[in-house]
């Protein structure tokens, strides 16, 4: 071993993903933390897993020489939340070919529809509101699955959508889970991919009209690198890969409402609030609270780093919530501190809610900016839009739950449109 050559701080056991089950987003910072090391290793799913929390650390996962996503995701994920040959699982050119389809998406007047039809929905759902009390999370599901269906250009009844939200949901609420949920998730994605499947034949032959602009349309006629249509699966997968996210906004949603019930001096600020107001109150949101605990890949070939070896096919997760709240990069992650955006300086690795690195050559979410936008809007809805009172409830929320969401979802009552 050379001087700079050093051991892995190494967990002990055979194995560790009960841990990670009863630990949930505190996971790796525990381990960081007993280690005092940014890089360590544990075993997961009966294999030795690296994992990385940080600025620097997020580079080198983000590095596609040193790091490959194929066969990365474990099955029980790809069977739930992410399906199939989809964007996630490419490397290389393929990758790229497939994101620039998701990101060609991402235009000024796209982002700006979806804002448009965020607040549509809203008030429409608050204008049909009967209830004393309002649940955000259930009544976001269900606006954000109409906005969803609307902007990608699947063709839905009224009377389809609570059942859209819920088999939706699944894919994203069960999919940590183990046993009857687990299997629920499953039985829900095989659902929405033979539904969409049907859609996407229909479209290719003329059998039913979307606007060539939207999703539906656009993937349905997308070409891979060899100039040939999707595999009608895939292009399913791609399809629920905006469905699916759009409406699991809703618990970064139920998190902005549980913000203004929680920081109500920082809410206050953002009535009159400017443009940048909004956008950094927004940021951190998806700072403070937990979402998506950790990115996974795969180590592509031998390489050393700080004098760490790394060795080829070691499955790697990188802590994106663990990075968030890094107290090396965040002053006082513990505080609720809107205005700490003011100053930050935008690297694409020490602020990864959505994941980190480039969008367009590395995995970076392709629905970052349509979730800025929608949870934008929906902070002006819920600040200057609309008038409430949070009743007595329980806004507790666990640390070992994936995703984290309040216990009571958050209720409001006596909701009304301000005049
Ligand atoms: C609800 C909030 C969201 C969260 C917390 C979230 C989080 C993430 C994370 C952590 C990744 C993986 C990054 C990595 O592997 O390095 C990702 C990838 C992705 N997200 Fe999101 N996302 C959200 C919303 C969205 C939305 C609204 C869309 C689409 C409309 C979307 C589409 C995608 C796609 C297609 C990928 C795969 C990108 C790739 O592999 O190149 N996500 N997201």
């Amino acid at each position: 071993m050379s001087e700079h050559e050093q051991n892995m701080p190494k967990e002990g056991g055979v194995d560790h993903t009960l841990d990670l089950l009863n630990e949930g987003y505190y996971f790796i910072l525990n381990r960081k933390n007993k280690f005092d090391s940014r890089v360590l290793e544990t075993r997961l799913l009966g294999e030795k897993a690296i994992c990385l929390v940080g600025k620097q650390e997020a580079e080198l996962f983000y590095n596609e020489d040193y790091f490959t996503r194929v066969e990365a995701a474990p099955n029980r994920v790809k069977k739930t939340l992410l399906g199939e040959g989809g964007v996630q699982g490419l490397d290389g050119e393929e990758h790229r070919h497939r994101k620039a389809m998701f990101m060609n998406l991402m235009t000024k007047d796209s982002l700006d529809e979806i804002s448009r039809l965020t607040r549509e929905e809203w008030d429409h759902a608050i204008e049909a509101n009967t209830q004393e009390e309002l649940n955000v999370y259930d009544e976001a599901k269900r606006v954000l699955t109409r906005v969803a269906l609307r902007w990608t250009g699947v063709p839905f009844k009224d009377e389809d959508v609570d059942q859209w939200a819920s088999e939706l949901g699944d894919m994203f609420e069960k999919a940590s889970k183990v046993g009857p949920k687990h299997w629920k998730s499953r039985r829900s994605r095989s659902k929405v991919e033979d539904w969409i499947e049907d859609l996407i034949k229909d479209v290719r032959d003329d059998a039913i009209q979307v606007e060539q602009s939207r999703a539906l349309y656009v993937f349905s006629n997308h070409r891979d690198l060899e100039g040939k249509f999707l595999d009608k699966h895939v292009a399913a997968v791609e399809i629920i890969n905006l469905l699916r996210p759009i409406v699991a906004i809703a618990v970064f949603i139920d998190f902005v409402a549980l913000s203004i019930q929680q920081f109500p001096e920082e809410a206050k600020k953002l009535k009159a609030g400017s443009a940048e107001d909004l956008q950094n109150y927004t940021q951190e949101v998806r700072r403070y609270f937990p979402f998506f605990p950790a990115a996974i890949a795969r180590v592509k070939k031998n390489f050393t780093w700080q004098g760490y070896d790394f060795k080829e096919n070691t499955l790697t997760l990188l802590d994106l919530y663990g990075t968030n709240q890094d107290p090396d990069l965040w002053h006082f992650p513990d505080n609720f501190t809107p205005k700490r955006f003011k100053e930050w300086q935008g690297s694409p690795f020490d602020f990864i809610p959505q994941g980190g690195g480039e969008f367009d050559i590395g995995h970076r979410c392709a629905g970052e900016w349509i979730t800025i936008e929608i949870m934008k809007e929906t902070l002006d809805y819920f600040i200057n839009q609309i008038s409430y009172k949070f009743p007595q409830q329980d806004l507790s929320y666990s640390m070992n739950d994936i995703p984290a969401l309040p216990k009571s979802r958050v209720k409001i009552k006596h909701v009304e449109k301000i005049k």
